[in-house]
Order: structure tokens, then sequence, then C-alpha cells
């Protein structure tokens, strides 16, 4: 079913400002943060002053209410001048959005607000050591204890670890539940027994922290339990990740179209057989075939947040986890291939540290697999097919029954 792309003015005011303060505060220092593996706090101080941790904030609790769409933007101009601080950026709507999907008002008006100022950064703790793509194989336990919950057990591939105030942590409350087996609890930064322990050395996005957070018996007040029901975790979880897709594909998409900015100036100026290498036609093709990617991509994206937007707004829209799930996995995969492309236009200089394409095709590959790996999109995309395809049965008449007489006489007639 199609739908309409909304762009509104407040999503073009932001992306214009995400995009200033990329090309002030994020390209110029992109490859000394990527080389000392260290968070770009000055960049993140010029977002919060121009209210872009609003964006994704809704309007009751202090933000912009500026929806999806605008989030998409503004990550994708952050991310084409560093992918790493993309994500760096998008993160805090990933751990913001169960506070937002299932949080009582009380914890929404205690916290939202701060993240919207971007007082307080925050991280989204699903993902263990053995229960990645598998969501809901999680083993870390929060246990009541009177009007506390206990926390215990490890996280892995906690983005933004360290440097977030806030996490939102998915454990196991009722572990004889089937379907009601999680739950999502807020760990402030400082409460004790709560650590963040090995920071992972990381072959791209390396100017955002990414570790390992343990939880040794760690007590918060039962007030942290988002939605104060027990039990919603994993759909909190899920329609997190719904909503936050889109991000990670904006990512990517930024990341796509900063690669092939690079690629097409360095093409105009690099000379063979006495001629830039962009009048050659198999780079041009490539450059071409490059921003077809990269356009379809985008359009993917915005019509994949479009879609939540018109949701959240209460009206008619496609199935927003497939879109979103689309999305992810289509403009990622682009990323990927768009970024390979721009190194081999750079040649030998491409597979060098000291020219800025190499980290785009490093910081490209991550893309691919947190948020949910390509395979399990597709799988979300499939799954939801299968599911759909009873509103196709009127088809059924128009394929042809084959039908095989079977040489054993005692078995029927096969069909397919
Ligand atoms: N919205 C709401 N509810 C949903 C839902 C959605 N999109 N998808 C599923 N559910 C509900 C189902 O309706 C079902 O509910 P009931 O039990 O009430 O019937 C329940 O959730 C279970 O659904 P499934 O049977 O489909 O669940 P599953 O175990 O087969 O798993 C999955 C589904 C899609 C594979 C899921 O496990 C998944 O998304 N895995 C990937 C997880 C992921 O993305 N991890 C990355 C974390 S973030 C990160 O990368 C780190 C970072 O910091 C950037």
């Amino acid at each position: 079913m199609p739908h309409d792309i909304r762009f509104s003015e407040k999503a073009d005011e932001l992306a214009g400002i995400a995009r200033e303060i990329a090309d002030k505060y994020v390209r110029p220092d992109s490859a000394k943060y990527d080389r000392l593996q260290e968070y770009n706090y000055e960049a993140a101080q010029a977002v919060a002053k121009a209210g872009l941790f609003k964006t994704f904030i809704p309007k009751e609790y202090g933000g912009h209410g500026a929806g999806i769409l605008a989030l998409a933007r503004v990550t994708e101009e952050l991310a084409k001048a560093d992918s790493g601080f993309g994500v760096a950026f998008a993160v805090n709507a990933l751990g913001s959005f169960p506070i937002v999907v299932g949080g009582t008002e009380e914890q929404k008006k205690k916290w939202l607000p701060q993240i919207g100022a971007g007082e307080k950064f925050v991280a989204f703790c699903l993902s263990e050591k053995f229960a990645g793509s598998d969501a809901q194989g999680l083993s870390v336990t929060a246990v009541e204890d009177g009007d506390d919950y206990i926390i215990s057990g490890e996280k892995k591939w906690t983005t933004n670890g360290g440097v977030a105030d806030i996490y939102s942590v998915f454990c196991v409350t009722d572990p004889n539940s089937k379907s009601r087996r999680i739950s999502a609890i807020i760990v402030e930064k400082g409460t004790p027994g709560f650590e963040v322990k090995k920071i992972e050395d990381k072959m791209g996005i390396r100017t955002v922290p990414v570790v390992e957070t343990h939880f040794d018996n760690v007590r918060v007040p039962k007030s942290n339990l988002i939605g104060s029901r027990p039990g919603m975790g994993f759909k909190h979880a899920m329609e997190t990740l719904d909503f936050a897709r889109p991000g990670v594909a904006a990512q990517a998409v930024g990341a796509a179209q900063g690669a092939l900015d690079l690629a097409t100036v360095y093409s105009n100026r690099r000379k063979t057989f006495g001629k830039p290498i962009s009048s050659h036609q198999m780079v041009a093709g490539l450059l071409a075939d490059m921003a077809i990617k990269t356009e379809a991509a985008r359009a993917l994206v915005y019509s994949a947040a479009s879609a939540i937007d018109i949701r959240t707004a209460g009206g008619v829209a496609p199935n927003v986890s497939k879109l979103a799930a689309m999305a992810k996995c289509y403009a990622t995969d682009v990323a990927m291939e768009v970024a390979t492309d721009a190194v081999q236009i750079f040649g030998g200089y491409g597979f060098m540290e000291d020219y800025p394409i190499a980290k785009f095709f490093r910081d490209a590959k991550i893309l691919q697999i947190y948020e949910g790996t390509n395979q399990i999109q597709r799988m979300v995309i499939a799954r939801k097919m299968v599911k759909d395809a009873s509103d196709l049965e009127h088809l059924e008449q128009y394929i042809p029954t084959e039908s095989q007489v079977s040489y054993k006489k005692d078995e029927a007639l096969q069909e397919n």
C-alpha cells in the first residue's frame, strides 16, 4: 500500500543544523577520533546545544516531536561526515525508545526531558554473549526484592556504554513464562554493582564505545521497571527496534553518500592515461551505480520512517516492522557495496589509512550486523510476507497445478 513521505519544515531545519555541525565539529577530527578510539564530546555538546537530541523526544516531554523521518535525516547528515558519530547520536534514540513506547507517564517525565536536553546520554542493553539474534534467549536476571529488583549478569555490545548515563536493560523476570519472560528496567550510571568492563577494540565506528556491561546484584527501585508491568520487555524491545532500524538505515545512507562524494571528487582529480579517471567509462559506470543504489536506499529509508510517523499519528500505513527491516537491510548492504567501490576508485590509496576512504569501508561492515543482522531482517520480511499471503489467494487460479502419476500403485497422485 503506497503512502506519503512527509517532510516537515522542522525536519528540514534540523537536517540543516546537523549538516553544519557535521562540517564544523565532526568531519575535521573524524580521523583523529577514529585513530584514538575516543568519543567526540565537543561534537556531542554541539549537537546537544543545537537541540538535536530533542528530535526524537515527544513535544510533551520537552522535545521537538519531529518523528522518525526527522531522526533519519539528522542521522544521515552526521553519518555522512563520520558513520561512527552517526551511531553515537542515533543510539540515544535506540536507548530512549523503550521509555517512549512503553514507559509510564512518570518515567517519561523523569527521563525524556533530560535526554532531549542532551544532559543525559542513553544506551540499550539487549544483547548478551549467547543471545544476539535470538533476543528471547537472555540470561541476565532481575529478581524482585521488596520494592526493588536485583539485577545480575552481563550484557555484550552495549554501544555508548560508559558515555551513557541511562541504560535500558532487558532482563529475565519470569524464567518460567514463554511469552512474558522479559522486562526492561532502567539502570543509571553509578548504581552500585553496575560496571562497564571490557571496552571493545573495534574494526570501525571507533569514536563510539562498545562495551560489556556487568551487573553484580544491582539494586534498582521497581519504579524503574519500564511500563511498571513485568513481562512486557520483549514487546518493548521489538517495538523499539522497529522505530530505531530506520535510524541505522539512515546512518548507512549517510555513510554511502559520504563515500560516494569523496570518490567523485577523487575521480575528477586523479588522472590516468592523460585524463581524469571519472571520464573512463568503467569508473563512470561505478560512480553511477553507487549513486543509483544510494538514492534508492534513501527513498526506502524515508518511506519506512514516514510510515512509522504516519502510524504514530494515528494514520494508516503499511506494516512498519517489514518496512523498517527492508530499509535497514537494503541501505546497509548498499553502504557496504558503495564503500567497497569507493575504495576501488581510490585504488592503492584507498587501502591506506592516511586517505579518508578506508575508514568508510571499515565503518560500513557493522551496519550489516548490529540492530539485527541482515539475515534477521530478511527473516522478519519473509515471515510477514508469508503471513500476508492469504491476501493473494485470488492469484491461485492463475498458477497451474502439476500432477504426476505415481509408478507405485499404492501411492496417491502428487501435486505441487
Ligand atoms: N512489535 C511488537 N511485538 C512483536 C514484534 C514487533 N515488531 N515482533 C514480535 N513481536 C511479538 C510477537 O507478537 C510475539 O508476541 P506473543 O508472544 O504475545 O505472541 C513475541 O513478540 C515473540 O515473537 P516471535 O515469535 O516472532 O519472536 P522470535 O523469538 O521468533 O524472534 C526476532 C523474533 C525478529 C528474530 C527477534 O528476536 C529479533 O529481532 N532479533 C534480533 C535482535 C536485535 O536486533 N538485536 C540487536 C540489538 S541492538 C544492537 O545491535 C546493539 C546496539 O547498541 C546498536
